[in-house]
């Protein structure tokens, strides 16, 4: 399987202007009680405690019955997501758009695309989600917009329009030859010829997706000025795409070929001159003085594909004036159940120099489901049930993709006719897109699974439809739902597991992930044990060194479920992917 897409200055506004940053935590106390309470929710760093949700708009509930889910879809599920236990959602683009890359080709950034609804729709959204106590995280895609945008109709009009240089132009190399050798990462060079004005440009991804210059401060004010518009609107911050491919060498050097090709037939090459330049950093400081100018601790999310947790740790920023949750890739795509991969990683990013919140999660609409990516073919429900715990017990902010909470799997299409994804288009057989990874949320087994009233919607129901879904598993007690619905309830009434210091154990235990979650100061700890093989497993703890005394844990949470006398710590037996969650004093 190809190794998929992974992935501002404000004088402005209010007297009741909080910003969030160290700064102001240097500040000397404020004395009015008025003051003290803005002081506290300055401080609140609400990101760092909550659950995210991801919702793909396309693919959650359909209110219209058109077949593509939209906002009021989305207004309707809030109670679902408040009973869940979700704290804030990021959704997926809804800005208006041709659709090429499903709304990630963006063709005005200050308004909803009608497929989705309406600014009213959406401000009714963030309403009725924060009666809830749910924020809403709008994507922002500041690599590229769609080449309908007006910005890009004018660009290409002519050598000599004031926007020529909001996008990458470039002669040729030559006869028919594009300026270097960069390759798009949807497949095929990255520069497209335009007639017009006989020059290239630059696209990252789709030739429909040309990128934008970020040397240029014109784009940077009008990228930031919607970043405006929507904190305007009370969104509770941003989830922004591919930003360590913002700039490009102005140099156009060609980048390193490897041996082999890649899934679209091209050679394979590392994308040395495209990728996480140094600018990035400024333009991440710019952003993040952009959010810090509103109240309410507004928070940027990053796609980081980074290739090490070193290069992951740059993104918080130096004074930790970038990116509060750069999503970690790293630990995502482990792809494989190995305690001492999990271990290595964790223990890493919780260390890391910066000092930063770490952000894990699974899957997303990029890459297939952890169902297929984790599952055995065998274990896979139990599978589900010990990727949450991971997810939802370590030390981090953790970011759940719609339908994980069900055990949704993967459904890729059938036949290249049937797929929408154009990526799926361009490398099938071989890269069958993204499709199957976004597949409508399985609400019941009723026609389209509850989706869409749509007599086909956007994407097949897949059949697991019938016994995976919403209604069914709120009735199971053992279902992976109630499982999740379990582990968030203890993440909400556990102070340790949401910011509780992180204590890895028998590290060199090479099956059983196990670690402590401790506030200091406090008496007890909450023990997690994650046996990541198919056998039983009995272990050992010593938990001494921590300071506790008692020679057997207290079961809060366990699945499957077991006898009291396999909690001993000294002789502490867990099921083939079994988890337990426990207090230990
Ligand atoms: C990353 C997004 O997650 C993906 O869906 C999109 O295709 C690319 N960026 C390009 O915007």
């Amino acid at each position: 399987m190809l190794n998929r897409v992974r992935f501002f200055f404000s004088t402005v506004i209010l007297g009741l202007c909080l910003a969030a940053s160290t700064a102001w935590a240097q500040q000397p106390l404020p004395q009015s009680p008025q003051a003290h309470q803005a002081h506290q929710q300055a401080q609140h760093r609400w990101w760092k405690h909550a659950v995210i949700y991801e919702i793909y708009p396309r693919s959650f509930q359909d209110s219209n019955g058109d077949g593509v889910g939209d906002i009021n879809g989305i207004t309707s599920r809030l109670d679902y997501l408040r009973d869940l236990g979700i704290d804030a959602i990021w959704i997926s683009p809804m800005y208006p758009s041709p659709l090429v890359d499903f709304g990630y080709d963006i063709s005005d950034y200050t308004a909803i695309d009608p497929l989705y609804g309406t600014l009213a729709d959406f401000d009714r959204l963030v309403s009725k989600a924060k009666a809830r106590n749910i924020r809403v995280i709008m994507d922002f895609v500041p690599n590229h917009t769609s080449d309908q945008h007006p910005w890009f109709a004018e660009s290409r009009s002519s050598r000599t329009n004031p926007k020529r240089d909001w996008y990458i132009w470039r002669d040729g190399n030559g006869m028919g030859q594009p300026p270097n050798n960069w390759q798009s990462w949807f497949g095929h060079s990255a520069w497209k010829f335009d007639p017009k004005t006989n020059q290239y440009y630059y696209h990252h991804f789709y030739t429909e997706q040309p990128d934008l210059n970020w040397r240029n401060p014109q784009v940077r004010k009008a990228m930031y000025d919607a970043m405006r518009f929507w904190l305007d609107r009370g969104v509770a911050g941003f989830r922004i795409d591919a930003v360590s491919r913002l700039f490009e060498d102005p140099n156009l050097h060609d980048d390193p070929i490897l041996p082999g090709k890649n899934a679209y037939g091209d050679p394979n090459i590392v994308h040395k001159y495209t990728d996480n330049l140094p600018e990035v950093h400024e333009v991440l400081r710019e952003m993040r003085k952009v959010a810090n100018a509103y109240p309410g601790n507004p928070v940027l999310i990053s796609e980081a594909d980074e290739p090490n947790i070193a290069e992951l740790t740059k993104m918080y920023g130096v004074k930790d004036d970038e990116i509060q949750l750069p999503m970690d890739f790293q630990v995502a795509d482990v792809n494989k159940l190995s305690a001492p991969d999990f271990r290595r990683l964790l223990n890493e990013i919780d260390r890391n120099a910066a000092g930063g919140q770490p952000h894990y999660f699974f899957s997303n609409h990029d890459q297939p489901r952890q169902r297929d990516r984790y599952g055995d073919g065998m274990h896979n429900d139990q599978i589900a049930k010990l990727m949450a715990a991971l997810l939802l017990t370590t030390r981090a902010t953790p970011l759940m993709y719609y339908g994980e909470e069900i055990g949704m799997r993967t459904t890729e299409p059938a036949r290249k006719e049937d797929v929408q994804d154009p990526i799926g288009k361009i490398g099938w057989p071989e890269e069958k897109g993204r499709d199957g990874e976004r597949t409508p949320m399985q609400w019941d087994a009723s026609t389209n699974a509850g989706f869409s009233i749509a007599q086909r919607p956007w994407l097949p129901v897949p059949p697991s439809t019938a016994t995976y879904n919403v209604a069914a598993e709120s009735q199971d007690p053992d279902s992976i739902l109630s499982f999740y619905k379990r582990v968030l309830a203890l993440r909400r009434s556990e102070p340790a597991l949401r910011d509780g210091r992180y204590l890895p154990l028998n590290q060199e235990d090479p099956f059983v992930l196990a670690f402590l979650r401790k506030k200091a100061g406090k008496g007890d700890a909450i023990l997690v044990v994650l046996n990541m093989s198919a056998e039983a497993r009995t272990v050992k703890f010593d938990l001494a060194a921590h300071g506790f005394k008692q020679s057997s844990a207290k079961t809060l949470i366990a699945a499957p479920e077991i006898g009291p006398e396999s909690t001993q710590l000294t002789h502490f037996t867990v099921p083939a992917f079994g988890v337990f969650i426990g207090s230990v004093h």
